[in-house]
């Protein structure tokens, strides 16, 4: 049994302890916010935060983080959007939408540590991929939401 916090609950979850974490949190907590893009550690598609950090959670073995506190798209802000989310909004970053969630938590854990960075602190951040290309708003959105 693996213990730890997701989106302020706690879960307990009877898996392998080297389950990904994406996968405890896609099918045994339903939370399909976070997703399954290469698998590999490469997209980030599967970014959630884990103690304060952006991690790729496909990434992630369960059992590597008993007592975390791990919070998902679906728990980044729970009565309203996060600011992030509305400058993604604001600046019409969306394109497809599928990468958005990884983009969004990783620039969520960014500013959290650096609330003004510049272009190329967040282009060597935000290492996400996009395949349709969005990457010059996801700049523009992070630089909104930092103001
Ligand atoms: Fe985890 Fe691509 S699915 S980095």
């Amino acid at each position: 049994m693996t213990r730890f916090t997701v989106n302020n609950q706690p879960v307990e979850y009877r898996l392998d302890p080297q389950t990904p974490l994406l996968w405890a949190l896609r099918d045994a907590s339903n939370l399909t916010g976070t997703k399954y893009g290469c698998g590999t550690g490469q997209c980030g598609a599967c970014t959630v935060d884990v103690d304060g950090q952006a991690r790729r959670s496909c990434q992630v073995a369960i059992g590597t983080i008993e007592g975390s506190y791990v919070t998902t798209i679906e728990g980044l802000s729970r009565e309203r959007n996060h600011p992030v989310q509305l400058a993604f909004l604001a600046e019409n970053v969306v394109q497809c939408g599928f990468c958005i969630p990884g983009f969004v938590m990783a620039a969520a854990a960014l500013l959290r540590r650096n609330p003004d960075p510049s272009e190329q602190v967040i282009r060597d951040t935000l290492t996400n991929l996009c395949r349709c290309g969005v990457y010059p708003r996801v700049v523009e959105a992070v630089q909104r939401a930092g103001r």
